[in-house]
């Protein structure tokens, strides 16, 4: 803080915020990414519609989402000015897979598509460059809750929330991770009114997204933190996983979770209670989500978006409304004590039982 305010620099790619980015850019390598640039933004909706913007897709571009998701993933795309398509998600997995993709694309020509890091839980970082190395696709990733966990090949765009409820938690901002200069430079100046070199010229139209210095001093002090953040976060969850195995079989986690990653929020799956393990947690005054519901489709606002070959949701989508009836998530974040697992599990236990 002392250091922004002897610069009188508070926002405006100021010098926090280029260390900030060029750390994070050290980060990502860190954590198994290629060489990439990054960028800031306010949010990582923001960033995702204005990469997707600068890429100039062309207009009425389809760009394929999947129907479970936060509902910025569409917003996105719609603010863009281009068409999102709704695909299903895949049943072990939970994601929008290269396969899925490719069979829509099979059916529907598309221009883009945006896989999501649903949960938190990475994403196939060869198999999406396989398809979009053959398909001509351009592949844009979601990856909000998945900052440090998430390996970031060179050739495709991600996208990464630093919102407070996120693991890597700066308070509000989005992160562009790219080998894609020219799109990133044209996102930036998107994010600064759509001005481009000396002079204040606005050469195309564009918003406010900056990203200030105060949110770039936290970020430099939340890289610091990581590891430990990332600590409280295993042992939480390796407690949470001998609990919820007790369950056995009558509960289901997303493929690989707590085995081969730590989720961002912690979602389970037993069918067709969903609904009744919320109630029952609630009832014992447990607050929790059962994200990402309404799927997408159900929001008034997005209820006109196609699914593709424009079938109805029924047919387009039985993974999704399937898991819709038994998704609930768990409280999980590093604060909580082995007692309060006990407890949550506990009542999961008499609603399935
Ligand atoms: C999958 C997904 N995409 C996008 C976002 C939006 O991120 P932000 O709040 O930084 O705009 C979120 C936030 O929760 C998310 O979960």
């Amino acid at each position: 803080m002392s250091e922004i305010h002897a610069n009188r620099w508070y926002t405006n790619f100021g010098p926090l915020n280029s260390r900030f980015e060029t750390e994070m850019a050290r980060f990502l390598k860190e954590t198994g990414s290629a060489k990439l640039e990054t960028g800031t933004f306010s949010s990582a909706t923001t960033a995702l519609e204005l990469m997707l913007r600068a890429k100039r897709l062309g207009k009425e571009a389809k760009v394929l989402i999947p129907a479970l998701t936060f509902p910025a993933t569409a917003l996105s795309v719609l603010n863009a000015s281009y068409q999102p398509v709704f695909a299903d998600v895949d049943r072990h997995s939970w994601l929008l897979t290269p396969e899925i993709a490719r069979a829509a694309h099979a059916v529907e020509p598309l221009d883009a598509v945006v896989p999501v890091a649903t949960y938190g839980k990475p994403l196939d970082g060869e198999a999406w460059l396989k398809f979009q190395q053959e398909t001509g696709v351009q592949v844009f990733w979601d990856a909000a809750a998945v900052l440090g966990q998430q390996a970031v090949p060179e050739d495709i765009t991600s996208v990464f929330s630093l919102h407070a409820t996120k693991p890597f938690g700066v308070g509000e901002g989005g992160l562009v991770a790219t080998s894609d200069l020219e799109t990133l430079e044209r996102a930036r100046s998107l994010s600064n009114f759509g001005f481009i070199g000396p002079g204040g010229m606005v050469q195309q139209t564009g918003t406010n997204a900056k990203f200030g210095e105060y949110y770039a001093a936290v970020g430099l002090q939340q890289i610091a933190r990581w590891g430990e953040v990332v600590e409280r976060r295993r042992k939480i969850s390796e407690f949470y996983w001998k609990e919820l195995k007790k369950l056995g079989n009558r509960i289901e986690l997303q493929a690989g979770c707590g085995e081969e990653y730590i989720p961002a929020t912690l979602q389970i799956y037993a069918k067709g209670k969903g609904g009744a393990i919320f109630d029952a947690l609630a009832e014992a005054g447990i607050q929790t989500r059962r994200w990402y519901l309404p799927l997408l489709h159900e929001h008034p606002a997005l209820h006109d978006i196609p699914f593709i070959d424009n079938m109805q949701a029924e047919e387009a989508l039985p993974v999704s409304l399937e898991l819709a009836e038994g998704l609930v998530g768990l409280p999980f974040h590093a604060f909580l004590s082995e007692d309060n697992i006990r407890e949550i599990c506990d009542i999961v236990v008499g609603v399935i039982s």
